[in-house]
């Protein structure tokens, strides 16, 4: 069924303001805790989850924002930035094309991608700045990805010229444009001669004429084709400053949600399964009586598990059939992808396992790693569950939603397979049976 237009677009923006509920007591708790966190990995990881929607739906070279905020980092240091505005700046710049899911999400109701990519980028820059208000950065980012489109002389989709434009946004257009129109992954001598050429074409006119010297000063050959290819996946870190701060678990939780809108826009029919899972999860840790630390790592753990899905194609994941079995083999990679896109989120190893786990099954018949019962912890083991109960309970194209008993009553057959465990199976029923 097709949604038209407009109606689509109020959902997708209902659900970006939407907040799931928090209790009372859980919410005054994550205002008094806190937990430390390497946001730039955390940005990292998103960075390549999202640069996978953006190759498959815009043809851009694959690692485009990381090196986007490889070259707005290279700029920032040689205006003096300290470290917490190069981290803000990065931040900014990898995250300036958030809103791109949100781009699959429309163009399946019709129509819409055309415009985006022709005249009408400001719903995307809108969705795009609302999303960034969830991250904590350092320094003010406001209204960065809300001109990241605006043209010098005022021909962007806000019509704002270079003095009306923030610093940030100006340096990530430069860097954004520069890599959409020249495909810097894979840079050669001529290339690079075609790029400062068009530049100079564009300055004044697309590009701050500040920035169009700044940017010829700093990129050398041979700075800019550090850039290239899979050189970028060292470069970023090298060229940015470490950057570590303790964040509140609030604020861990609303990174965590923006994760996981992200991933849900991808697919109509699993439109609010990450979101669920999270919600679950967390409810769940609570029943336990874990601590809200604790709590607020099952929900963040909810909400990445299927960050993976942003490199299946749209073609399988909104496929109304039953997959054939080489699309399912595909479909079961999201598992495997979902591990490489998390692995390196070293300071919270917990969480990445708990989200990474949810197709293994106890018998060692599930995947990406065909671990056994003895090799999957509680909460490893509470993640399967959680996903299962949530897809069940979900609307799928080839059936309608299942009520809590039915989905109990199959996730009990699952653990008498000895696929999960038949303790926490009963733990969600007792949890889950009436709503909150
Ligand atoms: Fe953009
Ligand atoms: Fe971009
Ligand atoms: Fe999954
Ligand atoms: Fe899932």
């Amino acid at each position: 069924m097709k949604v038209p237009l407009m109606r689509h677009f109020q959902t997708a923006a209902s659900v970006l303001t939407h907040r799931l509920p928090i209790s009372k007591n859980l919410k005054i708790l994550l205002m008094e805790e806190n937990m430390k966190l390497c946001m730039n990995g955390m940005l990292y990881a998103l960075s390549y989850a999202l640069d996978s929607v953006e190759g498959e739906l815009l043809g851009v070279s694959t690692h485009h924002a990381e090196r986007v905020a490889y070259m707005c980092v290279t700029m920032g240091r040689e205006l003096g930035y300290d470290a917490g505005k190069l981290s803000a700046l990065a931040g900014a710049a990898v995250m300036h094309d958030n809103a791109l899911t949100e781009y699959v999400a429309a163009r399946r109701s019709g129509g819409f991608m055309d415009n985006v990519l022709t005249t009408d980028l400001k719903p995307h820059c809108e969705l795009g700045e609302k999303n960034m208000h969830s991250l904590p950065f350092y320094e003010d980012v406001t209204d960065v990805v809300l001109y990241h489109h605006e043209n010098a002389d005022g021909s962007g989709p806000f019509g704002k010229k270079t003095d009306e434009t923030p610093l940030f946004s100006r340096l990530i257009h430069i860097a954004d444009q520069a890599d959409n129109a020249f495909h810097l992954d894979a840079l050669t001598p001529g290339k690079y001669d075609e790029l400062l050429e068009w530049m100079q074409l564009y300055k004044g006119r697309m590009f701050d004429p500040e920035l169009v010297s700044l940017f010829g000063s700093v990129f050398r050959y041979d700075v800019l084709e550090k850039a290239s290819g899979q050189n970028i996946v060292t470069q970023l870190p090298a060229a940015l400053p470490v950057y570590e701060s303790d964040y509140s678990n609030e604020t861990v939780l609303d990174f965590a949600t923006l994760f996981a809108r992200i991933t849900d826009y991808k697919s109509h029919f699993t439109s609010v399964h990450s979101q669920g899972c999270a919600w679950k999860a967390r409810r769940m840790g609570e029943y336990y009586g874990y601590d809200s630390t604790v709590c607020t790592k099952l929900y963040l753990a909810g909400a990445l598990h299927d960050i993976g899905k942003l490199t299946i194609s749209n073609d399988i994941l909104e496929k109304p059939d039953k997959l054939t079995p080489e699309e399912f083999a595909i479909m079961k990679t999201h598992a495997q992808a979902s591990w490489n896109i998390l692995r390196d989120l070293k300071d919270i190893p917990d969480i990445v396992a708990w989200a990474c786990m949810h197709h293994e099954k106890l018998d060692g018949s599930g995947y990406p790693f065909g671990k056994k019962a003895a090799e999957l912890d509680k909460n490893e083991r509470l993640m399967a569950c959680i996903d299962i109960y949530q897809a069940l309970t979900e609307l799928r194209p080839y059936r309608a939603v299942l009520p809590h008993e039915k989905a109990i009553c199959i996730m009990r057959g699952m653990a008498a397979d000895e696929k999960i465990d038949p303790d926490i199976t009963e733990d969600i029923d007792q949890c889950m049976r009436s709503p909150v």
